[in-house]
């Protein structure tokens, strides 16, 4: 999609369409509202007198100005409330407009920008949100449906007017940020929807050479027998029910300009997980093929770190494997020597991402990193204790939690602290060995994150919790039934703030 930003009256341009924003409650019309009311002699006043556009957020109205304008329709889209607008309120309105779009099968379309910043929302931002909700509006997953079912007609491009000078080079800003964040976005999304036959660790690995080649990024593909050498024995032990090689995938981005530091994200890659010999049920097993959401995440903020040539060195790492039962397998008992020397007693092999993830972790301190940040759909109790609207931030410095905590805010992918307390940890002894992997019924999501805390040592961490996130059951407003994307947003806004700790 072609995307440009102009100077200039939205309403004198030409197009195909034109798309207004407008907020609840206006008294009286300014601006491209103001021209068109009187081209219209009306006709937007008689709309809003009727009550059957009135602004509310996400509401949307299309007209038909026949001869009389350039534009074949104008659409409208509701704000709410100015005193009440986040940047998240635009990107869900945005999300609404570009379902209108889709549905009316629009290929080009000049877009009333904002004029300035509004309270509490930078033009940036706000420029930024409505890329995003427009972009991900149009996300659909039409890869695996031949001929007829695929949608034929695509919005092509995108002209977003700023009537004044001042403040084009931040909504230019926005635009190009919101376009990049949405990429990574939609490529997470893709990547996870992906089924298991198609999504392999071998295809995941080919996805990450084929990102560095197109990125200029450091890409390195360590296959089983490296991964041996490196004794990343708990990993390995996951994989090792499974016929699919495992790989162990770095991606590494190194900024020109000066450094700000060095950050370490690591990805659960399962590329499905059936829970090995503790078999999970049909039914758990339906989202499975999204375990390695992380892993997709983490991969495309790096690539993501490059478009946007941030200034901080992006090490990415994803253990990416398949958790099957089979003679092979790992059993339940099994004693496995991690490759931080730590020994794990596994009683559940369904509880995998934590052992993938150990030896994940212990390998990225190697790169001597400022700071670590995992994302993982690590455990289903952390859907029963938030809910679906926000990961869980689990951390071991405070600093670096608000930070995230804020990006979430700004991203739209909320984060919500959960306690890390040390009194949890007596749950994960093992009479055997070090640490055993799962600890009792209650608490599920914190034990899984306590048994991360003790591989990462002193090295300040944050831990995401995705699985409450990375799915949706239906469509709303820039989302899509299916995987969506949760973190790769969330992490380059984390890394667009990223100063040193
Ligand atoms: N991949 C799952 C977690 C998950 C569950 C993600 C539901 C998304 C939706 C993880 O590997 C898992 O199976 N966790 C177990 C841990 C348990 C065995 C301690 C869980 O959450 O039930
Ligand atoms: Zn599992
Ligand atoms: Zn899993």
């Amino acid at each position: 999609m072609q995307i440009e930003v102009k100077q200039g009256r939205v309403e004198l341009a030409e197009d195909e369409a034109l798309l207004l924003t407008s907020f609840e409650g206006v008294k009286r019309f300014v601006g491209p509202f103001k021209t068109i009311e009187g081209m219209l002699s009306g006709g937007l006043s008689h709309l809003f007198e009727a009550g059957d556009f009135t602004g509310k957020e996400g509401q949307t109205a299309v007209l038909y100005p026949g001869e009389k304008l350039r534009f074949g329709k104008i659409i409208l889209v509701g704000l709410g409330r100015r005193d009440r607008i986040t940047v998240e309120g635009v990107r869900r309105a945005f999300g609404f407009a570009g379902r209108k779009i889709r549905e009316l099968k629009l290929k080009s379309l000049s877009v009333q920008a904002f004029e300035s910043g509004l309270a509490g929302v930078k033009l940036t931002e706000s420029s930024q949100a409505m890329v995003e909700g427009m972009f991900l509006s149009h996300y659909r997953l039409d890869r695996y449906k031949t001929g007829a079912e695929k949608e034929s007609v695509q919005l092509q491009k995108i002209t977003f007017w700023k009537e004044r000078r001042k403040g084009v080079g931040e909504v230019r800003r926005g635009v190009t940020d919101g376009e990049i964040s949405a990429w990574a976005t939609s490529l997470s999304r893709d990547l996870a929807n992906r089924p298991g036959n198609y999504l392999t660790p071998t295809r995941l690995a080919d996805e990450a050479t084929r990102l560095a080649r197109e990125n200029k990024l450091k890409c390195t593909v360590l296959s089983e027998s490296q991964v041996r050498k490196l004794k990343m024995n708990t990993f390995l032990a996951v994989a090792s029910g499974s016929k699919e090689p495992a790989k162990l995938i770095v991606l590494e981005y190194l900024p020109s300009r000066k450094r700000a530091g060095t950050l370490a994200l690591v990805g659960k890659g399962i590329t499905f997980d059936a829970g090995g010999l503790s078999l999970k049920s049909t039914e758990g097993m339906l989202e499975m093929k999204t375990d390695m959401t992380g892993g997709a995440v983490v991969l495309a903020t790096v690539a993501a770190c490059a478009k946007m040539k941030l200034p901080v060195h992006v090490i990415g790492v994803v253990p990416a494997t398949e958790n099957l039962p089979s003679g092979t397998a790992l059993k339940v008992g099994d004693i496995i020597t991690s490759h931080s020397g730590k020994t794990v007693e596994v009683l559940n092999t369904d509880a995998e991402g934590r052992l993938i993830l150990a030896d994940g972790l212990s390998y990225a301190r190697s790169f001597e990193p400022d700071a670590i940040v995992d994302v993982a759909t690590l455990t289903g109790t952390i859907k029963l204790a938030l809910g679906t609207l926000c990961a869980g931030l689990f951390g071991n410095n405070p600093g670096l939690k608000k930070r995230m905590i804020q990006a979430g805010e700004v991203s739209g992918e909320r984060v919500w602290e959960m306690p890390l307390w040390d009194e949890y940890q007596e749950f994960l002894k093992s009479d055997l060995a070090d640490i055993k992997n799962v600890g009792g019924r209650f608490g599920g999501s914190i034990l899984a994150a306590k048994f991360l805390e003790s591989f990462v040592g002193d090295i300040p961490w944050l831990h995401l919790d995705i699985a409450g996130v990375d799915v949706k059951d239906k469509d709303d407003s820039y989302h899509s039934k299916g995987a969506t994307g949760f973190g790769a947003r969330l992490l380059l806004q984390f890394l667009k703030d990223w100063k040193k700790i």
